[in-house]
């Protein structure tokens, strides 16, 4: 019968024999089915797993800090967190376009993680000859079947290691669906905010932000998404909303008036949304006292910001994401 015990009690076996007395490296996105597949490894193997975390400073607040804290503290995990936010800010300077900015966060994101691969690759001890991935049973129907190894491409030249890496793929969660996925993450004992986390766009903060991305307005948006986060939760909203992106509109400007005067500030929308896949979704009827809430402490607590507006949208026509 399915138990949740019996599935970790077979990956682990599973994983042991096929990564025998080797190293393993997992990337760590700070989603859900990373964390809980890189947890069922490091159960399997121990001190043969390195995980990485690319800190591309496009998180929400207090992210990262899970990922570093409260991932270590659940599973023991070696971790190398990469600070990179430097990077992705000069890489996305002056850049506008959604589709541009798509493009250059992910390439960058590549090519910080191959690095730090490089860099494990390095380090003194047995071969590292696997790559983690937590592959659900979704994504390998909808991909046709799973390839079985990954080539890395070098793009940085680092002395004495070859262009190509060959890596075999560990997918400890290939026959699992994303709820089945969610319980075995909560019996290796990961926490609630890890493993109910709602979706998050890989590209983070940064298709959030209409306009350009700086630090200055990346600070301003993960307080007010902090802020519609907290409120959220306070009123029980986690498991009915699919998710809530919060959205700054930093090229737009209108008129408020603040305490004694005058402002002239940026609007912050709220997206909250209902939907089953994400392949199409409805705007989520939340109660006016929570909004009303959420749009009293952004405008109070988060300067330059003098108006809430609420995406009345469906998805079709609107994306869930604004960008
Ligand atoms: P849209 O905006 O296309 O979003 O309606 C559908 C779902 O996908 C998420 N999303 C992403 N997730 N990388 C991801 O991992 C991405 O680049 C990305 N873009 C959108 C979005 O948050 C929603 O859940």
């Amino acid at each position: 019968s399915w138990t949740t015990g019996n599935v970790i009690e077979e990956q682990v076996a599973a994983i042991r024999a096929q990564v025998g007395d080797k190293r393993a490296i997992c990337g760590l996105s700070g989603g859900v089915d990373s964390a809980v597949a890189a947890a069922l490894v490091q159960k399997a193997i121990g001190s043969q797993l390195t995980c990485v975390y690319v800190d591309h400073g496009l998180m929400r607040k207090g992210e990262t800090e899970q990922v570093e804290k409260d991932f270590v503290a659940a599973t023991g995990a070696n971790l190398k967190v990469v600070d990179a936010q430097e990077r992705f800010l000069d890489a996305l300077a002056g850049v506008s376009d959604p589709e541009t900015k798509r493009k250059i966060i992910g390439r960058e994101f590549i090519r910080v993680f191959e690095q730090a691969q490089l860099e494990i690759l390095q380090e003194e001890g047995p071969e590292v000859a696997f790559l983690v991935q937590g592959t659900l049973y979704p994504d390998i129907v909808e991909s046709g079947g799973g390839t079985g190894t990954a080539n890395i491409k070098s793009h940085h030249n680092v002395g004495g290691l070859p262009d190509d890496i060959e890596f075999q793929l560990v997918e400890p969660l290939r026959q699992l669906f994303k709820d089945e996925v969610r319980m075995v993450g909560q019996e290796l004992g990961l926490p609630d905010e890890i493993v109910q986390r709602q979706p998050f766009p890989g590209p983070g903060l940064g298709i959030r932000i209409v306009g350009e991305v700086t630090k200055d307005r990346l600070d301003l948006l993960r307080e007010a998404d902090a802020i519609a986060r907290e409120e959220l939760t306070a009123a029980g909203l986690d498991r009915e909303i699919w998710q809530c992106p919060v959205v700054l509109l930093a090229d737009v400007r209108s008129v408020g008036v603040q305490g004694d005067g005058r402002t002239y500030g940026h609007p912050i929308v709220l997206r909250p949304v209902s939907s089953e896949d994400a392949m199409t979704a409805d705007w989520s009827r939340l109660p006016y006292e929570v909004l009303a809430k959420i749009s009293t402490r952004i405008t109070n607590e988060v300067a330059d910001v003098n108006r809430v507006v609420l995406d009345v949208t469906s998805k079709p026509p609107g994306t869930i994401e604004w960008e």
